[in-house]
């Protein structure tokens, strides 16, 4: 269990102020001119060190990411691309960032746009997020006033700008390149990558996309040593995460944790448990809505990082845990889970525009049960159609909760369709008498 003194979001809760005079008491901004001294190749060096990898999903190494982004100027401008788009269903740990801890991310923001070399940053925020966008902005404003961004940073002699742009509430505009349509003023549409944004992103030019929570921990990290982090957790799965526990647990919450706790010791440690104790649990989404589901046999062993849950065939994603207990149609969830993908595809891609309708449909006739038998394994393959054939990874996100399912719950499946069947048949006969 992470020991209080290593956490990072010590404002997580917002029990305290998130402006510029309490985020310094927490140590935010202390010194940060020693930590751009350090120069851009060093901080690079040191996030690697670390083996920070991004906080938005995929789990890339940060320093890595950093470091495809050119070394010499050309004179035109390189940005910073913040992703606070968090709409992936589960997921609410980059919000409490925003609203309580601004100031770890702007302050992350200057340190990583130093990195990168960037002239600006943008922090796109989902429209929802009203509140936490007014935070965010009170927090920009605060670091001006005070000369901690804008022109001659801290006093490094490095000139950085924090724009804030607040979206229009569509879910595929988290995709990083979807995202940087958006923000150009054009349809949140995804683009074949490459070019990847650190060759032509943001209006062609040298671009990092990074999650929130990706950028907010760089501060503590280069202040406490990367080694420091690097012990948090195991290795190439360290530090510290924000997990976010929802569903049939006692209390949901949002807690920051050492990455790789175990999934049984996190619910019942800070959710207050299943509803109902640990035996009456169905299954767990670990990773938010995207990632497959995995049986209660495997949570009671499965750890929390992204090596462990990919070794069992799911992942880590956003860190959003989803339980479910006994009481859960696990199939009509699914479905659910299957409607929201169709919503939001964009309809780009062929795969991901039909497909994602069409596993919908099925979806809803397999809670009912109102399928042939062989219709489990037609359902199976289109969604392996789906599954790396589109241009962003909406697809898959779309097929894995379905494979998840299909793994796990095929006896459930196969029981709704042969009751049904055979209420058919009883009805036809009934009938005929
Ligand atoms: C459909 C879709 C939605 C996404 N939504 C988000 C999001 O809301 N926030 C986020 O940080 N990453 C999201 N991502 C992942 C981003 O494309 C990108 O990988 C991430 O912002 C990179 O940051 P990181 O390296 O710090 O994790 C999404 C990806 C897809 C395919
Ligand atoms: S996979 Fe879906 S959401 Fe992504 S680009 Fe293709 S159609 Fe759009």
């Amino acid at each position: 269990m992470l020991r209080d003194e290593d956490r990072i979001f010590t404002n997580l809760y917002g029990f305290e102020d998130f402006r510029l005079e309490a985020a310094r008491r927490r140590g935010d901004w202390d010194n940060t001119q020693d930590i751009l001294a350090l120069g851009r190749d060093r901080i690079i060096e040191l996030v690697k060190e670390s083996g920070l990898r991004g906080r938005g999903g995929a789990g890339f190494s940060t320093g890595m990411k950093w470091s495809f982004m050119p070394k010499k100027s050309d004179g035109g401008p390189v940005y910073l691309v913040v992703n606070a788009d968090e709409g992936e269903p589960g997921t609410c740990k980059d919000r409490d960032i925003l609203r309580h801890d601004p100031h770890k991310l702007v302050e992350g923001c200057l340190i990583a746009g130093f990195a990168i070399g960037a002239t600006a940053c943008y922090i796109y925020i989902r429209g929802e997020f009203y509140d936490e966008g007014s935070h965010v902005q009170q927090a920009i404003d605060e670091a001006y006033a005070a000369g901690l961004i804008g022109r001659n940073a801290c006093g490094s002699g490095y000139d950085f700008d924090i724009y804030l742009h607040r979206g229009a509430g569509a879910y595929i505009c988290g995709e990083e390149t979807a995202l940087i349509e958006s923000l150009e003023g054009k349809k949140g549409q995804p683009r074949n990558k490459p070019p990847f944004p650190a060759m032509a992103g943001l209006y062609a030019r040298p671009t990092t996309v990074n999650n929130v929570e990706t950028i907010a921990v760089v501060p503590t990290i280069l202040r406490r040593g990367a080694t420091w982090f690097a012990g948090l957790g195991r290795p190439k799965n360290s530090g510290t995460k924000v997990f976010c526990i929802s569903g049939h647990v006692n209390r949901p919450c949002n807690v920051e944790e050492e990455m790789g706790i175990p999934l049984r010791e996190l619910v019942e440690k800070h959710a207050g448990g299943v509803r109902g104790g640990w035996d009456n649990l169905l299954a767990i989404i670990p990773g938010g809505s995207s990632v497959p589901m995995l049986p209660r046999e495997t949570c009671d062993t499965v750890l929390m990082d992204f090596d462990s849950l990919r070794e069992v065939r799911s992942g880590l994603g956003t860190a959003a845990v989803i339980v479910m207990d006994r009481s859960t149609d696990v199939v009509k969830a699914i479905a659910r889970l299957s409607k929201f993908y169709m919503h939001e595809s964009c309809g780009q891609c062929t795969p991901c525009r039909e497909g994602t309708g069409w596993m919908w449909r099925v979806m809803e006739r397999m809670v009912k049960g109102q399928a042939r038998i062989e219709e489990i394994d037609m359902l199976l393959d289109v969604s392996k159609e789906i599954e790396g054939h589109t241009i962003c990874a909406l697809g898959d996100a779309a097929a894995w909760p379905i494979q998840g399912l299909i793994r796990n719950f095929r006896p459930e499946m196969e029981r709704r369709i042969l009751e049904y069947r055979t209420r058919a048949e009883r009805g036809t006969r009934a009938a005929a008498e």
